[in-house]
């Protein structure tokens, strides 16, 4: 296995869901437990990176000597601190469940009940993935995720395409014990080369050693094939 590749690494991982105000006492979120962004962190780790986590409000706790933790709630909170390592890293998970919407105004004081109904009106959050896909040098890999509960196969390449990613990670909602809150997942590995290969359902902790290899044997070819231009 090519894991000692990852030993000079500097990895950076989103993770968890994000939380957008509505008002000082409420939010919008969604189920996201960061379970699969923080065990891809415990591998990378075990495997001599360094890590930056960049992570929305979850219950887990982790600590190690080569880990920063950077807590955040909302999106445009997590693609700032992102912005501030991207530069640096060799390899980004985008591994958050991150909002798509956010309320267009945060209201400064509670919004009391007085009427029988009200709207809120949302407006998009900023794409991370995309805008680091935008800006990815050839010396860096990216991996997104994506969660699909019908046409999976081609929303994940749609997404693999559109956000410059050179693997994604597909979890379908249909499949039993996977995704949300579990500590199962099953996932298929899609590749740049539109290649394709599934896993059976798993603990996410070997998931993430799956995801973790094959993101070493990518790295690995990205090296070789930059020794032989280097060569030539
Ligand atoms: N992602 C991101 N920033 C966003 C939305 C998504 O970085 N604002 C990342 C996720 O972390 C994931 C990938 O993009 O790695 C795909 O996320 P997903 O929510 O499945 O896709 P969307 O682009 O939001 O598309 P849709 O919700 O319409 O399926």
């Amino acid at each position: 296995m090519s894991d000692s590749i990852l030993k000079n690494c500097k990895v950076l991982i989103t993770a968890g869901p994000t939380r957008e105000a509505i008002d000082p006492v409420r939010y919008i979120s969604n189920h996201s437990s960061g379970k699969m962004g923080y065990a891809l962190a415990e591998k990378f780790l075990e495997l001599g990176a360094e890590v930056v986590l960049v992570t929305g409000p979850v219950h887990i706790q982790l600590k190690h000597p080569r880990l920063e933790i950077v807590k955040i709630n909302s999106a445009s909170e997590m693609y700032l601190a992102c912005c501030q390592v991207f530069e640096e890293v060799d390899i980004a998970v985008f591994a958050a469940a991150v909002a798509d919407y956010r309320p267009a105004k945060v209201s400064e004081q509670k919004i009391k009940k007085d009427e029988d109904s009200f709207t809120i009106k949302m407006v998009k959050n900023i794409d991370i993935a995309y805008e680091f896909g935008k800006v990815k040098t050839t010396n860096q890999v990216s991996v997104g995720f994506a969660l699909e509960t019908n046409d999976e196969l081609n929303h994940a390449q749609h997404k693999l395409q559109k956000k410059n990613f050179d693997m994604v990670i597909l979890n379908s909602m249909n499949d039993a014990n996977a995704t949300f809150g579990y500590d199962t997942n099953k996932i298929t590995i899609i590749k740049k080369d539109l290649t394709q290969k599934q896993f059976s359902l798993k603990q996410k902790t070997e998931v993430a050693r799956d995801i973790v290899r094959e993101i070493s044997s990518l790295l690995m070819k990205q090296y070789q094939y930059q020794e032989i231009v280097a060569f030539e």
